[in-house]
Parts: C-alpha cells; sequence; structure tokens
C-alpha cells in the first residue's frame, strides 16, 4: 500500500493517541471487504493489495471461514506499554522456536494462538488452512466462526481486511442444502456495516449482469458510495472482447468506478510466481493491450490500491473536524483545572498545545486535500 498514507496515518495516529486512551486509535479506519461469486479472484485481489502471500487461494471453495485480517504497523505494537527491559525479554522467536536476530522483522499471530509468532508467510498460510480444516472439516464445509489473524509490520498500514468465502448455488461434499444462503448472510453480516467498503469482485470472462457480488452490494450500498467493482481474470477473456464499456460505465455504472486487474493464475500459484513478478505482469498486459494501453494508468492493482488509499484519505478527512472537537473540548477542560491553579500557570502550555493541534489540523487537511484532489471517481 502507499507509503506516503501510511506514513501521514501513523503521524496522524501518533500524534493523537494520547486522546485515545492507550492503544485505541481516535481514527477508526474503514474494514476492507470483499464479495463475489466463489473463484471470482477474491483472496487473489486481498493478497495483492497487501503485499504478502499467505492467503489460501484456488479452484473450487478454498476459503470456508471468514478470515479477519488486522494489519498492524509496528509502533502501534502492544508491546509499546512495556518498559525497556520487559521489551528486552521477549525476543522474537523464529517460527521452529530459534531466537530471531532481526527485531524488525514483519510477523504474524492469531487470536486462537496466543504468544505464537509466525515469521514465514507460508507457515500462516499452512496455519490458516489447518484451523478451517479443524473447525469446517476437510469436505468443502464452511463455518462462520472467522479466523483472527493479526500481521506486525512497519510496512503496514494499521487496518481490517476481511476475506470471505465466496457466493455459490450448488452445495457440494459436506455442504448443507441451504449453502446459498448460508453464505450469503455470512457475507450480509460483514458487508452492510457502514464503515465497510466493498471489493465487489467479478471474473471479466462471466457476464457482470450475472454477477451475484454486484447484487448483494447493491443490496447494502444502493447509492454504491462503499463499493469499488473489481474486474479479475482480464486475460483470460475471449480474444477481441473487453471490459471497455463497463470501465466507461455503459454497463453497470459504478459510482466508484470498476478496476480491471490480472492476478495469478492458477499454474502461477502451482509454479510459485511471486507477487513482484505478477505486479509486474500485470503491468505489462495493460501497457501492451491494445484496448487498455491507451488507460493503462487506471488498470491493474496499483490503481486500485490507489482507489482505497483515496477512500481511506477521504475517511479521515471527514473524521477530522471531530476529532479537533474532541481535543477542544478536553482543552477547555483542563482550562479550568489550570485557572484554578492559579494566573501564573494559566496562560502558555494551553496555548501552545492549541496552536500545534490546530496547525497539525489544518496541514493535515491540507495533505489530503492536495492527495484526493488528483483521482476522481469517474476517470474513465
Ligand atoms: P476466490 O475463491 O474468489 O477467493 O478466488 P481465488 O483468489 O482463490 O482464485 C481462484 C482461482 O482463480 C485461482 O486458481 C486463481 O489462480 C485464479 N485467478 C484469480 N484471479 C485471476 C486472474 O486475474 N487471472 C487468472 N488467469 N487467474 C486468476
Ligand atoms: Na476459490
Ligand atoms: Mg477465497
Amino acid at each position: 500500500m502507499d507509503e506516503t498514507l501510511i506514513q501521514t496515518i501513523n503521524k496522524l495516529q501518533d500524534a493523537l493517541a494520547p486522546l485515545g486512551g492507550g492503544s485505541a486509535s481516535p481514527i477508526d479506519l474503514p474494514q476492507i471487504t470483499v464479495v463475489g461469486s466463489q473463484s471470482s479472484g477474491k483472496s487473489s485481489v486481498l493478497e495483492n493489495i497487501v503485499g504478502r502471500e499467505f492467503l489460501p487461494r484456488g479452484s473450487g471453495i478454498v476459503t470456508r471461514r471468514p478470515l479477519i485480517l488486522q494489519l498492524i504497523n509496528r509502533r502501534d505494537h502492544a508491546d509499546n506499554h512495556l518498559n525497556p527491559e520487559e521489551k528486552a525479554s521477549i525476543k522474537p522467536k523464529t517460527d521452529d522456536g530459534r531466537p530471531s536476530e532481526d527485531t524488525d522483522q514483519e510477523f504474524g499471530e492469531f487470536l486462537h494462538l496466543p504468544g505464537k509468532r509466525f515469521f514465514s508467510f507460508d507457515n500462516i498460510r499452512k496455519e490458516i488452512i489447518r484451523a478451517t480444516d479443524s473447525t469446517a472439516g476437510t469436505n468443502a464445509g464452511i463455518s462462520s466462526v472467522p479466523i483472527n489473524l493479526r500481521i506486525y509490520s512497519p510496512h503496514v498500514l494499521t487496518l481490517t481486511l476481511v476475506d470471505l468465502p465466496g457466493l455459490t448455488k450448488v452445495p457440494v461434499g459436506d455442504q448443507p442444502k441451504d449453502i446459498e444462503k448460508r453464505i450469503k448472510d455470512m457475507v450480509l453480516k460483514y458487508i452492510s456495516k457502514p464503515n465497510a467498503i466493498l471489493l465487489a469482485v467479478n471474473a471479466a470472462n462471466q457476464d457482470l449482469a450475472n454477477s451475484d457480488g454486484l447484487k448483494l452490494a447493491r443490496e447494502v450500498d444502493p447509492e454504491g458510495v462503499r463499493t469499488i467493482g473489481v474486474l479479475t481474470k482480464v486475460d483470460l477473456m475471449d480474444q477481441g472482447t473487453d471490459v471497455v464499456d463497463i470501465l466507461a460505465g455503459r454497463v453497470i455504472p459504478l459510482r466508484c468506478g470498476y478496476v480491471p486487474v490480472v492476478n495469478r493464475g492458477q499454474r502461477d500459484i502451482e509454479s510459485h510466481k511471486t507477487i513482484r513478478a505478477a505486479l509486474s505482469d500485470e503491468q505489462r498486459f495493460f501497457d501492451n493491450h491494445p484496448a487498455y494501453s491507451s488507460k493503462a494508468q487506471y488498470c491493474g492493482t496499483p490503481y486500485l490500491a490507489k482507489k482505497l488509499s483515496n477512500i481511506l484519505m477521504n475517511h479521515i478527512r471527514v473524521t477530522l473536524p471531530d476529532i479537533k472537537l474532541r481535543i477542544e473540548t478536553a482543552l477547555k477542560k483542563y482550562q479550568h483545572e489550570l485557572d484554578a491553579l492559579g494566573p501564573e500557570m494559566a496562560e502558555t502550555p494551553n496555548s501552545i498545545v492549541l496552536n500545534v493541534i490546530t496547525d497539525f489540523c489544518s496541514e493535515y487537511t491540507g495533505i489530503i486535500d492536495g492527495q484526493t484532489k488528483d483521482v476522481s471517481t469517474n476517470e474513465l
């Protein structure tokens, strides 16, 4: 994800941390959720956005429990409340139990395995598969009990993403007869939250008018203010067909528009193609395709990430006045306490703090304005 956004929000969260009372952030960022048919590429899209490989992907029903993925910027780490000696006593260990040299390493931790740190993303994926099998069985069963995974890293935004099973119609394996409704209800629980951003994922080689993801997204977000259309598998479309009409809003218009992407195919997964290689192949695909080369900057995963960043920035901008109000209210309260202490103490500290915060808010509003200005929702 965009490093500038990460830095801006981290600064803001650091500066406001005293207000939130401990580690709770006063900026409640939206949750990013996915909705779409089975195997439309939801897990692939989420993984590319995060830029780390750890989600089980593949044909058929692979994601069978909700996965609530909390990315946590390392500086927000829970160890922060510890004193230096306490911190030093907790040396990170590698997955096989050896102490790790690098304390700046990224790691994952599951809610169901407290204290166990996963330094290998491969092992994180294996644990997701194990935890899925143990709750939902090995024969295509599903479970609404979420898996909670936290990833601590200096390179991520403190943000929550939710991977969900795909919408399906016909029961297979151990699935109950009412599988369609069960998955729908499970997905609705997450996408109905007003704070959820919906990535409505649809394979480009499937008819958009039949998209279950779009249909469900419309039910919870009829105005389309928090739904981004994602068109996957653009590489698998029939020769001579493309998604240009969809992008231009001539098929099913979406207020926030659509982004076409090319994820790794099943063969790429089997040959362990890296995300980096996948992203550069994706770029080359759009740059060289006759239908997309003129608008390649509006295609692909980096553009999707940019769109998401803008939505997050907008959210913060909308929240800022309220944060400022809370600061001013808190200051008024302290002003009274200072007044009670006597006139010589009342003046300076308070006004300095107020000025700093006022400057801070306007500075950040400026930055956020600058970053949202250049990308409107209807570029195509
Ligand atoms: P989900 O079930 O919606 O989470 O979909 P997955 O991310 O698990 O992907 C399902 C299958 O589609 C996997 O075999 C992926 O490799 C493949 N896939 C996903 N996106 C693309 C894409 O853009 N192009 C190609 N060729 N294959 C894709
Ligand atoms: Na799948
Ligand atoms: Mg999936």
